[in-house]
């Protein structure tokens, strides 16, 4: 099966066999038949968050269930859950016209609900294991069915504990716990600038979904029109004294604060701009000229092409920092 559209790089690859299953129930059985048995390669979402440098040596599965629930109302929050395969975008704005908030910042964001909970979806000062009440997911090895609850996630910045081991659960749904009154968090940069800007002085989840809406599509490439997988790296955290003296030989870096006292998170996207990659091209393997932290594909770039690339970025970043950049993005068929 060709990858090319499922992918939103857009680079050519190809799979044994791609398998589509709606019906959790009938993963078990499925995995116990050929193609699957003979091995799995890759769980495929939205291909949104991975790069073909080379071809799936397996079968490719996807888990294409499509339905929302909620479930009850329980205190102060809807439980709702979702099918694996339904798109994400598409479940953030049902889920505002339910009037459930929560998930306002995290509009735009490419892929699907089975996804969400992988690397933790993050933006504009949200992350989905705020709202992740238990992911569902099926172990081939054990052939036990699986229910995380949001400590047995492993959440982290880009992370979790179904991003450090690909393909071992295959997640079915995840739940959500969506607050029935609205908590907005505005105090990412811009954010509230753009609200203002929209004439907007008592935001609703719907403005404040828009308002994001409105920055995504200024900042980043539409994979439709320009093939990308958003950020190539994940923002480095560091020491706070690492980080300190770097800042005092770089006046000018952006410094946030980690995820405890003693860690500080740089921007990737500020480290390659200094080394000068915004907008540089190789043939059609590219970063963009809107973002530093974005790889796109102008066309006909292979994933090795690309690979390459990442790897010169980071590279660059190493020799001038000394700070270690690492991909965000699954890379299928080759070793970062
Ligand atoms: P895929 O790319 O198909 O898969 C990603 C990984 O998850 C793979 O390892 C795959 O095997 C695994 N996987 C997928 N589904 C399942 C499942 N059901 N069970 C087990 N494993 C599974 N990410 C952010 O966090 N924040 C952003 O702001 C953001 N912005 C983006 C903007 C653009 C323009 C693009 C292209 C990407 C952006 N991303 C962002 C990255 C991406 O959208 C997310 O990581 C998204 O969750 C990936 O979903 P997907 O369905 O496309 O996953
Ligand atoms: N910057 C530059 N040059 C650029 C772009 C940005 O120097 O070309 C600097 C600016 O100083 C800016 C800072 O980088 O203030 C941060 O930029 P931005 O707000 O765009 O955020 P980011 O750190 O680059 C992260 C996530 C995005 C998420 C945004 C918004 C990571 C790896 N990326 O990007 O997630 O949408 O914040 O919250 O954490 C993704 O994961 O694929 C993704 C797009």
């Amino acid at each position: 099966a060709p990858l090319r559209q499922r992918n939103t790089f857009g680079v050519a690859a190809r799979a044994p066999w791609l398998v589509s299953i709606d019906d959790p129930a009938a993963l078990p059985q499925a995995l116990q038949s050929a193609p699957l048995r003979d091995g799995l390669a890759l769980v495929l979402g939205g291909g949104s968050n991975l790069l073909f440098a080379g071809d799936p040596d397996g079968a490719v599965l996807e888990l294409s269930g499509r339905s929302v629930q909620v479930l009850r109302h329980e205190d102060e929050h809807a439980i709702v859950r979702a099918d694996a395969g339904v798109q994400w975008h598409g479940f953030v704005l049902q889920s505002l016209a339910l009037g459930y908030a929560g998930l306002e910042n995290l509009a735009l964001i490419p892929g699907t609900v089975g996804a969400s909970p992988i690397q933790n979806i993050g933006a504009y000062g949200v992350e989905v294991r705020d709202f992740v009440q238990a992911v569902e997911a099926f172990e081939p090895a054990s052939g036990q069915w699986h229910r995380f609850d949001n400590a047995a996630c492993g959440f982290g910045y880009r992370d979790s504990r179904f991003k450090q081991s690909p393909d071992r659960y295959l997640i079915s749904s995840v739940e959500f716990a969506l607050p029935l009154r609205p908590a907005l968090k505005l105090d990412y940069a811009g954010l509230g600038e753009e609200l203002a800007a929209m004439g907007v002085d008592a935001p609703t989840p719907q403005n404040v979904a828009d308002a994001v809406i409105a920055i995504r599509r200024r900042k980043l490439p539409d994979p439709a029109v320009l093939g990308n997988a958003g950020s190539f790296f994940k923002n480095p955290i560091l020491p706070a004294a690492q980080a300190e003296a770097l800042l005092a030989r770089h006046p000018a870096m952006p410094v946030f604060r980690g995820a405890d006292a003693g860690t500080r998170k740089l921007s990737a996207a500020w480290l390659i701009d200094a080394c000068g990659w915004k907008g540089h091209r190789d043939g059609d393997a590219g970063v963009s000229p809107a973002h530093a932290l974005v790889l796109v594909n102008h066309g006909g770039a292979s994933g090795q092409q690309l690979l390459d690339l990442a790897r010169r970025i980071a590279e660059s970043v190493q020799a001038r920092f000394q700070v270690a950049i690492e991909p965000e993005p699954r890379i299928v068929g080759a070793r970062w």
